[in-house]
């Protein structure tokens, strides 16, 4: 079934006024409502609703939420005009990152900011970045020794925001920039998403070193984009990259937009673009030691198209398994595992009544992992994305980019480092993991392993 398929039946219904109401997942309890298991195992919770039906409804404790279950009305809510980017999720965000970013924006504005930003990520453009892709990729190689610990953690995230850096926000400056950008941005995740779970304002004004360490990355996020901004507008230089599109960029009335805005949108691209893409790479480093087959694979075709150069941009389109490697890896552990809406009016999806103001929850993770969806919904099988099989997926069932106005902006820019990172790191090595690893997942904004510590073993 597709979202179109799903649109008629629900025209009908309202047409004759037959708006239903989502039923309530079971399993609450009294006060904290369906909260308690939310928080107790959010992944387990959220991929067992589309038992008790398509949408439902969850109490949190005195506030009623709506959760879709299935891939149709995922991508009829991501679709569908009448939902916006509102909520818990987002106030958070916010709060911290700042209010006139693209990540959070509505209506005219937020169309007149993916028009700003778009031209930097369309497919057309990642070919240009592909050398400093490659140079990243291969950087990492380098710096892994043989039967010495790697870090994931920190060396994922510090390949990602070198990425984003160089690529977008172009300039020599970013080398030395781009470490403390990752150390700051590994930093404000961690405490967003305490923030977030645990919402006792007071608790994170107490003086502790967790706090102090917070507060400290947060500020220095923030003066790190006022540096890279303020250097670049002193340089006089205008390359053809998203900074020189940003500082360019004009409002609604054609009046060029103003510095807040600026400083919102740098951070609101780099902080998305770093814990996405980090997550990714750790869950891709854990999938390669657990699954050494699969390495040996992506190495015996990076070698066969390459010839036994250095793999590079050219060479991603013919890396087929890589990349479905790479896609595999996403389907079993997305690193974004949960997104919200909120109603705009009084609406309806799939033939159930919505009210104004309600807030629509739904998760990548639990849709992507739905046995409806996926024969053998747990194994890792990066052949179930060969053309012939990769057919009988449900439509939506597999959009770790989301779809629809929302949708990421950088899916092509993600896949290319994503497959090249992994053909460089394979063409070299296979990983095991080494005593004191925890690979089991570390749900926060994103899903990552708690610490994946792994050593390289050279072919
Ligand atoms: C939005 C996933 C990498 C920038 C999104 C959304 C998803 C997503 C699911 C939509 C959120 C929603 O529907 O509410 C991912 C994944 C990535 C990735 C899985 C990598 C594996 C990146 C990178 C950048 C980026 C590298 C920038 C350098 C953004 C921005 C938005 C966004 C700016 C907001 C778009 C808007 O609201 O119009 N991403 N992303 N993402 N992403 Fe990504």
């Amino acid at each position: 079934m597709t979202v179109e398929s799903v649109k008629p039946a629900t025209a009908e219904a309202s047409a004759h006024g037959e708006l239903r109401e989502p039923p309530l997942a079971g399993g609450g309890v009294p006060v904290l409502g369906h909260g308690w298991r939310l928080v107790r195992d959010p992944l387990a919770f959220m991929s067992r609703l589309r038992a008790h039906g398509d949408m439902v409804r969850l109490r949190l404790g005195p506030k009623e939420v709506y959760a879709v279950t299935t891939p149709e009305l995922t991508g009829a809510l991501a679709l569908n005009p009448d939902f916006i980017i509102a909520g818990p999720l987002w106030e958070s965000l916010e709060g911290l990152l700042g209010k006139e970013g693209v990540a959070t924006a509505n209506g005219p504005r937020h169309r007149r900011q993916r028009r700003t930003i778009q031209p930097a990520f369309n497919l057309s453009a990642i070919p240009e970045y592909g050398p400093v892709m490659a140079e990243e990729a291969h950087a990492l190689t380098e710096r892994w020794r043989p039967g010495a610990t790697v870090d994931c953690t920190a060396e994922s995230f510090r390949v990602a925001v070198r990425i984003a850096a160089r690529c977008l926000l172009r300039g020599e400056y970013m080398d030395e920039r781009a470490e403390r950008l990752s150390v700051d941005l590994a930093s404000v995740f961690r405490g967003m998403y305490r923030r977030m779970v645990i919402p006792l304002g007071p608790l994170y004004r107490l003086p502790l070193p967790a706090n102090r360490e917070f507060n400290r990355a947060l500020a220095d996020l923030h003066l790190l984009v006022d540096e890279i901004v303020a250097e670049r507008r002193s340089s006089g230089q205008k390359p053809d990259d998203l900074l020189t599109a940003l500082l360019a960029a004009k409002d609604e009335n054609d009046e060029p937009i103003g510095e807040q805005e600026i400083h919102d949108q740098v951070v609101a691209i780099l902080t998305p673009g770093s814990e996405t893409v980090a997550s990714t790479i750790m869950w891709l480093l854990q999938v390669l030691a657990e699954h050494p087959e699969h390495a040996e694979k992506v190495r015996t075709e990076v070698e066969s198209v390459t010839g036994g150069q250095p793999v590079g941009f050219d060479h991603v389109r013919r890396l087929t398994h890589t990349n479905n490697v790479v896609v595999e890896a996403m389907r079993l552990r997305p690193a974004v595992w949960i997104l919200t809406r909120r109603a705009k009016a009084d609406t309806e999806l799939g033939g159930y009544r919505i009210p104004a103001g309600a807030d629509i929850v739904y998760s990548p993770y639990a849709v992507q992992r739905d046995p409806d969806s996926y024969p053998g919904h747990l194994d890792f099988d990066p052949d179930r994305w060969l053309p012939e099989r990769a057919r009988d997926v449900p439509k939506y069932a597999m959009s770790p980019f989301s779809v629809g106005n929302r949708k990421c902006p950088s899916d092509h820019f993600s896949m290319a480092q994503l497959s090249l990172i992994t053909a460089a790191l394979c063409a070299r090595y296979r990983f095991e993991q080494v005593a004191g690893s925890n690979d089991t997942t570390r749900v926060g904004i994103t899903l990552r392993p708690h610490r994946l510590l792994l050593t390289p073993v050279p072919w």
